[in-house]
This record gives structure tokens, sequence and C-alpha cells, in this order.
């Protein structure tokens, strides 16, 4: 029965390329996209581009990175994790060159996700030093920076983002003491200058009880209810953060009424924290509360009391006819 739902994916999933690639030819909207002048930052945010051994994966992700690079033209693209299918070389190499043939000289950030955490499907072959040397590696070079952890801060056109990670093999986050102080220090120091700026911070797995997420072990968030709630409370300590998660594979939904599950992609989260949970770019998906092709992110402007969520079909070029959200700054 897997093996026959596996191939009806694979099927699915072949056929919805082709007539992806078809559409795309015929698109001609938004080619050019003015700027409002009073737009102070511009981010393209993605997740899961899953970039594998599955070819239609690297199909989907070459006209994204075009769009947004010549397009969107954004200050900085986030991919927040699971930018490979299983973190091995093979698998890094392949997104290295997809963004170098696509969006060479693009300033991105990559998130580690769970899928780069691992290096084979099989649980007793997975190694966690060896997925983490790889993405240190392969995600520095595609940064353009000198990596030596997987979380680490950026300062782009005067904004803060703050990277966090797994410290685990697991499918769930995992992060250690030494992670949480630094994020508590370094978070502080961000916020001390931020002068109403947002403050971005990045990690591949969504807070418990936010997104549909569960409170369980293995329930797509945290491992531990007591770390997620450490986690918040030290981002809710401080005005205007973006909290940017993917692992969830949701498709855009614009609020929680929309879906039965009580799924939005932005939720407001503690006193403080807009959290936003980014639809899985490198394959679609089919749940009950709606449908996703590849593709999908949003386009993110910052303005001085505002911030503005736009979907965008990277693929197709196209900005989604219903989500478009604008939430106050503090
Ligand atoms: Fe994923």
């Amino acid at each position: 029965m897997e093996a026959f739902k596996s191939i009806l994916q694979k099927a699915g999933a072949f056929f919805t390329a082709i007539l992806l690639a078809l559409t795309s030819l015929s698109v001609g909207n938004n080619l050019l996209i003015k700027k409002n002048p009073d737009v102070r930052l511009t981010a393209a945010l993605i997740s899961d581009t899953h970039v594998g051994d599955a070819f239609y994966r690297k199909l989907s992700l070459p006209p994204g990175l075009r769009d947004i690079s010549r397009r969107v033209k954004p200050d900085v693209l986030i991919l927040a994790g699971d930018c490979t299918d299983n973190g091995n070389e093979a698998n890094w190499q392949a997104l290295q060159t997809l963004f170098k043939r696509n969006a060479d000289g693009l300033p991105a950030i990559l998130a580690l996700g769970n899928h780069d955490c691992w290096t084979s499907y099989d649980d007793d072959a997975r190694t966690y030093e060896t997925a983490k040397e790889n993405y240190l590696r392969y995600g520095g070079a595609i940064m353009g920076t000198t990596q030596t952890d997987i979380f680490f801060s950026r300062e782009i056109g005067g904004y803060s983002f703050l990277v966090l990670g797994s410290e685990d093999e697991t499918t769930d986050c995992v992060m250690t003491e030494r992670q949480l102080t630094w994020l508590q220090e370094t978070l502080a120091a961000a916020a001390a200058k931020a002068d109403g700026k947002p403050i971005f911070v990045i990690n591949h797995q969504p807070m418990n009880f936010t997104h549909a997420v569960g409170a369980d072990a293995h329930s797509n968030g945290f491992r531990s209810q007591e770390m997620s709630e450490r986690l918040q409370a030290i981002l809710d300590q401080y005005p205007n953060i973006i909290y940017i998660s993917g692992h969830q594979h949701y498709p855009l939904a614009l609020s929680a009424e929309d879906t039965p599950d009580g799924f939005a992609t932005v939720e407001r989260v503690g006193k403080h924290i807009i959290s936003v949970n980014l639809p899985c770019y490198g394959y679609g998906t089919f749940l009950e509360g709606g449908t996703s092709v590849f593709g999908e992110g949003l386009v993110l402007y910052v303005f001085d009391d505002h911030v503005q969520f736009k979907g965008r079909n990277f693929f197709l070029s196209n900005w989604s006819r219903t989500f478009d959200l604008s939430i106050p700054l503090e």
C-alpha cells in the first residue's frame, strides 16, 4: 500500500511539474514588480525546497530562484530549512549548483531543517555531525559566509536576522542550553539597537501550539513543551519579533477559520511575536485544509510602521489572489 501511495505521489508530482512548466510559459503577468518607495526592506521567504534525488524538486527550484533574483529583487532570500532532502553531500552540491546558476550573488540565509540534520532515511544510519558539516560547508558557500555553527546572526540593511536550528537528527526540534543562552544574549543586543524595526528569528520548526502543531513529542514542533515555552518566553520579551518557520507543509491560509484544523500561515503568538509558517516550496501538498502546488512562499515588505506579507508562487511568477496581510509594528 505504501509503495503504491509513493508511486501515485511521484506520478502526481511529475504531472503537476509538466502542467506547471507549461502554464509558466503562458504566464506573463507581474513580470516587472514596481517597488513602493516607502519599503525599507524586502525579503523573499521560502521553505522546504527538499532538493534531493527526485528530479521534479530540482526542476521546481530554478524558475523560482530566477523570479526572486530578477523580479522580486529582495534584500535577502530566506530559506527556512529542509533545504535538502537528506543532507548528504550530493544533495547540497545540487542545491549549490542551482543557486549558482539561477541566483548567483543573491543575499541568502539558509536555516537547518530536520531533513538537513540526517544523511540517511535509515534511522540507525543517520549521522548528525556529518549532516551539520555539510550544512556549514555548502550552506555557508551559498550564503557567502564562513559558518562555524548552525545558529548565528546576520545584519542586512540595518535589520537583525537570528538563525536557530535543531541539534539532534530527529524530526522535532531540540535546542541545547548553549543555543538558548546565545539567543538570549544576541537577541538582547539586537533589541537594544532595533529602534522600532522588526527582528527576524528563523527556525525550521514552529513552536508548540502554533500553526496546528501539538504539544507532544514528535508532533512536528519541539520535542519538549518546556523547551518550546522557554524559546517563546525569550522571544516575547521584545516587540516586533518575526519568527519564521516551515516544516508543516501547509498551503497558504490567511486565517485559522479558513482551515478545519485551525491553521493559519501568520499568527500572533504571545504578546509580541508575529509567527510565520511557510508552505513547502519543493512539492505540492494535499490536505483537508487546502491544496498547494509547489513554488509557494511569501514576499515580506517592511515599512516604517507595518509589515506586509504577500503570497507569491515564485515558480509561476504569480501573486496570490488572496494572501495579502498587513500587520502594524509596535
Ligand atoms: Fe519539510
